[in-house]
């Protein structure tokens, strides 16, 4: 708890003026100058001043806190979460239309909100912001509000983003800001859709490292090394997190259900690529059919959407050759 500054003043001169008097007594049994007894008595009417503007302050308003901490902390931790308008210059109130799943009429609508952002609003503070103080009951995903998590996609002005890293003022730039859900993946309400069925194809291609000899883990005979080239032919594909975009922006996906789609194979080839993992010819089979590899009709979309990077396009095609290669040198028997 701070004190107010006219109170901290007030109990300085409680102290300091007979200090500043004793002061003066000493000076004057010591035969001081004038002009060093001049400044004791001007500092003394100073400390005077101030602590009866403190002892006004008091008077009429007891003591109190100072108005700048004077808000419920549980208010003051959750303004520069929730409110998309705090923080940055250039404010601007901006449209949103956003679908919503009505319910009872099982149909999307469209609703309508005005919200104030700035320079460092994302589309994800200002939905934020719309249900804390518009709509309560819009339905949103999200966790980490920083592109780590991957549970906040959706489609924004038409295109599949994390909203968290999409810059409000900027989607605002060609007018209203149009949000609704990712379309490649079946909706539960609003903009929250069902994941069970991206993990299912992300699980089928058996994404982890297999160690032929599982008990090697509790009596490893040497450290597990791996070589700069051996690390770099999977690293770009390991910084997926699974948001679903590239699924999403995929329209072979779109048209065709048994694709497993980008996502799942580049995770495949990350495995596939990787010194440690013993599970070779078994994960490549897997994805050696039209469900698999050979769905991709290298549209590309995927690569263009993914907030991290990753590259499943390529992922694919660098699959294709791993097959090929088999295939050619007769090493597999098809
Ligand atoms: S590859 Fe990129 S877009 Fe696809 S799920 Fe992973 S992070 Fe998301
Ligand atoms: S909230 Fe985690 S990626 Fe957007």
């Amino acid at each position: 708890m701070r004190a107010s500054r006219y109170m901290l003043v007030f109990y300085a001169s409680i102290i300091g003026v007979p200090l500043l008097l004793y002061l003066m007594l000493i000076a004057d049994a010591l035969g001081a100058q004038l002009v060093g007894r001049a400044l004791l008595v001007l500092a003394s009417l100073g400390l005077i001043a101030f602590g009866a503007m403190g002892f006004a302050e008091v008077w009429a308003h007891g003591p109190r806190e100072s108005a700048d901490v004077a808000v419920e902390p549980r208010r003051a931790a959750a303004i520069p979460v929730y409110h998309a308008e705090r923080g940055g210059g250039g404010r601007r109130i901006v449209s949103f239309s956003v679908a919503r799943f009505i319910g009872e009429k099982k149909a999307v609508e469209r609703e309508a909100y005005r919200v104030e952002v700035d320079g460092h609003s994302t589309v994800l503070s200002a939905l934020l912001s719309i249900k804390e103080r518009q709509d309560q009951t819009l339905a949103i995903r999200y966790s980490c509000r920083m592109g780590i998590c991957g549970s906040c996609g959706m489609v924004v002005n038409g295109k599949p983003v994390l909203a968290c890293e999409t810059n409000a003022l900027k989607a605002a730039e060609g007018g209203e800001i149009d949000v609704e859900p990712m379309y490649g993946h079946p909706l539960l309400k609003d903009l929250v859709t069902d994941f069970d069925d991206f993990f299912e194809r992300h699980v089928s291609v058996e994404p982890g490292r297999y160690r032929l000899d599982s008990r090697e883990k509790y009596a490893a005979k040497e450290a597990y090394k791996q070589s700069r080239e051996e690390i770099d032919r999977y690293l770009p594909y390991s910084y997926c997190i699974s948001c679903g975009l590239c699924l999403d922006a995929c329209p072979v996906v779109n048209s065709n259900p048994e694709f497993i789609g980008p996502q799942a194979l580049s995770q495949a080839y990350r495995y596939h690529a990787d010194s440690l993992d013993q599970r070779g010819e078994e994960r490549l089979l897997s994805v050696d059919s039209l469900a698999g590899v050979w769905g991709c009709e290298f549209a590309g979309a995927c690569s263009k959407v993914c907030p991290k990077g990753v590259d499943p396009a390529a992922a694919i095609q660098l699959l294709k050759g791993e097959l090929m290669k088999d295939a050619v040198v007769g090493k597999k028997d098809k």
